[in-house]
């Protein structure tokens, strides 16, 4: 497996695959790796990829002021040994200083899917989102990236930014990953105690009580007395249409259910497309 700190040392290498006409898929990560992310490999590997790119970096302009980007767990070496047991054929572990050159000032905003939902929480999130995203593609040269439906919004953008801006690449987003307890991977329940893990059952829980054919606004409501019951405080909880992230007045087939909440200090997202 290779390792790249360099990204011009991966773009070198990436465009050399290509003219070997090798197929290349990109899975970007901020690491700290668990089975989630080890499932995008999987998926990269069934769909043909000959060389599969893992990036690892904790992207700073993804991550408001008030945010975790400095305790956003890390672990280097664990990533690799896991990267390498899944069947990655390459790293990419670059440092913020040589993803942002001083005085770097391009940015890429979305900006009709990045409004609502974690958007409106999270200012400049999808903006720095799509920046690094499109930097890894320009890098890494992938014929596929594989995105996790746990960011559905995240996927749903990056979607549109690569339709919009002309990617020459395929996007395939991965099923949720959930703990045998129901609870979705994520890099961030490394943060939760054994109470607030216990707490955040609630979240796939409240997801699978959702059918169809009801009001959304009523089932809003249920969902939120749900969550707060068991002692979750509610960010949102948004029923939108799959494509467009519309609000819609009823569940239906194609509809997705977003959830974010607050469990003690930690914001945790889930969803579920009915
Ligand atoms: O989903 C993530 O881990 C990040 O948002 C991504 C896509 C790697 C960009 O930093």
């Amino acid at each position: 497996m290779k390792i790249f700190r360099e990204p011009q040392k991966l773009q070198k290498w990436a465009k050399a695959q290509r003219l070997a006409g090798k197929k290349i898929a990109l899975v970007p990560t901020m690491g700290f790796l668990h089975e989630g992310h080890l499932s995008l490999i999987a998926a990269a590997k069934k769909r043909g990829a000959d060389e599969i790119v893992v990036s690892v970096f904790v992207n700073p302009v993804q991550f408001g002021p008030n945010e975790d980007y400095e305790k956003y767990p890390r672990d280097e070496k664990a990533d690799l040994a896991k990267c390498k047991a899944a069947g990655a054929t390459a790293v990419f572990f670059p440092t913020p200083a040589n993803m942002y050159l001083d005085r770097h000032s391009v940015y890429i905003n979305e900006e009709d899917l990045s409004k609502g939902l974690c958007g409106a929480r999270r200012p400049g999130h999808f903006r720095g989102v799509c920046t690094v995203v499109a930097k890894l593609f320009n890098l890494a040269h992938p014929d596929f990236a594989v995105f996790g439906q746990k960011d559905y919004q995240q996927a749903q953008v990056i979607k549109r930014m690569v339709r919009d801006l002309n990617f020459d690449l395929k996007i395939y987003v991965a099923p949720i990953v959930r703990e045998p307890s129901g609870l979705a991977r994520s890099s961030r329940n490394s943060y939760l105690t054994a109470e607030e893990k216990g707490r955040a059952l609630a979240l796939s829980q409240a997801l699978k009580s959702v059918s169809a054919g009801k009001s959304a606004s009523q089932e809003r409501k249920r969902i939120e007395k749900l969550l707060t019951g068991a002692g979750l405080v509610v960010d949102y909880v948004e029923f939108v249409d799959g494509e467009t992230l519309e609000p819609v007045a009823k569940t239906a087939k194609g509809v997705c259910v977003l959830l974010a909440v607050y469990d003690g200090a930690t914001r945790l997202i889930d969803n579920r497309v009915l």
